[in-house]
């Protein structure tokens, strides 16, 4: 195998093995192993035509004693039955969640990138509608499907700061639609405004809500965060995905002794922050440099540099990941 793990950049590498189950006739059947990148679907399946589909992230992470952890994979799952409830699909039970995602990774160790690489194995569960339909209805049959792939960072300056494009053009998502679910539809949602932020030479969007076009919502596959007189503060919205990093975070900012505060943000604030980033299980955190308003061309600028409070929630997050440092919190679970 000839993987340059510290060049990785945050796309996909076939690996040796995927896991599925299919739920028909009201259960779900057993775990089937596939080498496979392909999947047989029906022309008619809602997850074609209706967009019933929903995925999830999380990360395996090699320690420095060879041990392969995962990162409070019981939120995804639980994540994952909102996402099914939200659209009307089979929930995954959270057993049958864990065997598949310990089965995939257990089949692809060789792909967890070394400790130190800064990379990691991704793991991508999915869950869609393989049921035919043509009138518009939940589908009667399902798929979940694992694949892994060994990723770098998800923006290509790492633990940088990137600039990022507020926008009034795009909305991402409605006030009472499927935003804070991680459903494909969002994400297709948001492709245009992403193109044309990244073709301004921008790393992603900042979206605003979409009903007032007031109050931060999120950034991009990233969930918002900025500090300020020692208090960590972040966007309390119905239509942002409710991020497990950024509450991880929240809870080693009050560990650290800050303040936190999860309440709309208006965008009238930006200029009072001391530092701005995005973070998210591929984002994990990226400092925000600058923050450029297209209508009107208004700079907020946070400096060239990754600010102190973000430096040390970043350091800490990544130590407990990886096993560096103890995981008090009870986040993280070994692979045996
Ligand atoms: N917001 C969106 C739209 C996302 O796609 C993601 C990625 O999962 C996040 C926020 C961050 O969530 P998490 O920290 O659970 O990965
Ligand atoms: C994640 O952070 O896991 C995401 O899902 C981001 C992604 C859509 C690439």
């Amino acid at each position: 195998m000839d993987i340059d793990w510290k060049s990785l950049p945050f796309g996909y590498i076939k690996t040796d093995y995927n896991v599925r189950t299919y739920f028909r006739d009201g259960k779900w059947g057993s775990l089937e192993l596939s080498s496979s990148e392909h999947v047989d679907i029906h022309i008619a399946a809602t997850s074609l035509h209706y967009g019933q589909e929903a995925f999830e992230g999380m990360k395996a992470f090699m320690g420095k004693d060879g041990k392969i952890r995962l990162f409070r994979w019981e939120e995804n799952a639980k994540r994952m039955q909102m996402s099914a409830r939200g659209i009307l699909m089979a929930e995954v039970p959270i057993e049958v969640f864990k065997k598949a995602i310990l089965k995939v990774v257990r089949m692809n160790k060789r792909f967890v990138p070394p400790y130190g690489s800064g990379a990691s194995l991704y793991i991508r569960p999915v869950l869609f509608g393989t049921g035919a339909e043509v009138g518009v209805k939940p589908a009667d049959e399902y798929l979940f499907m694992v694949f892994v792939t060994p990723v770098g960072p998800y923006f290509k300056e790492g633990f940088r700061p990137v600039k990022m494009l507020l926008t009034k053009e795009f909305d991402r998502a409605a006030p009472q639609g499927t935003g804070r679910f991680k459903v494909g539809g969002n994400y297709a949602a948001s492709l245009t405004s992403m193109k044309k932020a990244h073709e301004k030479g921008f790393a992603n969007v900042l979206f605003l809500d979409s009903k007032e076009k007031k109050y931060i919502d999120e950034c991009g596959p990233a969930n918002f965060f900025g500090i300020k007189n020692n208090t960590y503060i972040t966007p309390k919205s119905d239509s942002i995905l409710p991020s497990i990093t950024n509450m991880s975070l929240i809870t080693l900012a009050e560990d650290m002794g800050l303040k936190t505060e999860r309440r709309p943000v208006e965008e009238s604030e930006l200029g009072t922050f001391e530092e701005v980033g995005a973070c998210g299980t591929a984002a994990v955190i990226s400092p925000i440099g600058q923050i450029v308003d297209d209508e009107t061309g208004k700079e907020f600028n946070y400096g060239t540099e990754p600010g102190p409070i973000s430096t040390k929630l970043y350091n800490k997050l990544i130590a407990i990941q990886t096993g560096d440092e103890e995981d008090k919190f009870g986040w993280v679970e070994v692979v045996e």
